[in-house]
């Protein structure tokens, strides 16, 4: 049994503990905002926080959860999420948006970490999060946008 805390609320998983993070997401507790991509940590698009830091759900395994908090796309609500999240759409961000929950659950990690980055630590922070529909210049400008409304 793996206890651990999700979106704020206290959970319990009875299952295998090498079951990765986004099958217990998915399958067992029913929350697919995050998604599969590649499934071996190279695309971005099942990244969750586990206590505060970007994390592929993937390649996480449940195991390794006790005690830990985890954070999804569901429950993200800091200032940097919702500033992210008015930026995403002020700027329109997302193309056909699969990519995207991992986008933003990225460039809120960085925000949070980094209120005013440069371009340099854009690319750096979401050098992994690929985008089949090449949003990449709307994400950069999005959390440069992003920082404003957090400074404001
Ligand atoms: S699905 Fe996890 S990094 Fe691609
Ligand atoms: S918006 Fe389509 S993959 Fe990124």
């Amino acid at each position: 049994m793996i206890n651990f805390t999700l979106n704020g609320e206290a959970r319990q998983l009875d299952v295998d503990p090498n079951m990765p993070l986004l099958w217990a997401l998915r399958d067992e507790l029913k929350m697919t905002g995050t998604k599969f991509g590649c499934g071996v940590a190279f695309c971005g698009a099942c990244t969750v926080h586990v206590d505060g830091f970007p994390a592929r759900s993937c390649q996480t395994f449940i195991g390794d959860l006790e005690g830990a908090e985890v954070t999804t796309i569901e429950g993200v609500d800091t200032d940097a999420a919702k500033a992210v999240q008015d930026a995403w759409v002020e700027l329109q961000v997302p193309q056909c948006g699969y990519c995207q929950s991992g986008q933003i659950m990225s460039a809120t990690a960085l925000l949070a970490d980094t209120p005013q980055p440069t371009d340099e630590d854009i690319d750096a922070a979401m050098e992994n999060n690929i985008c089949r529909c090449a949003s990449y210049v709307r994400i950069r400008k999005a959390i440069h946008r992003a920082a404003e409304i957090m400074e404001a």
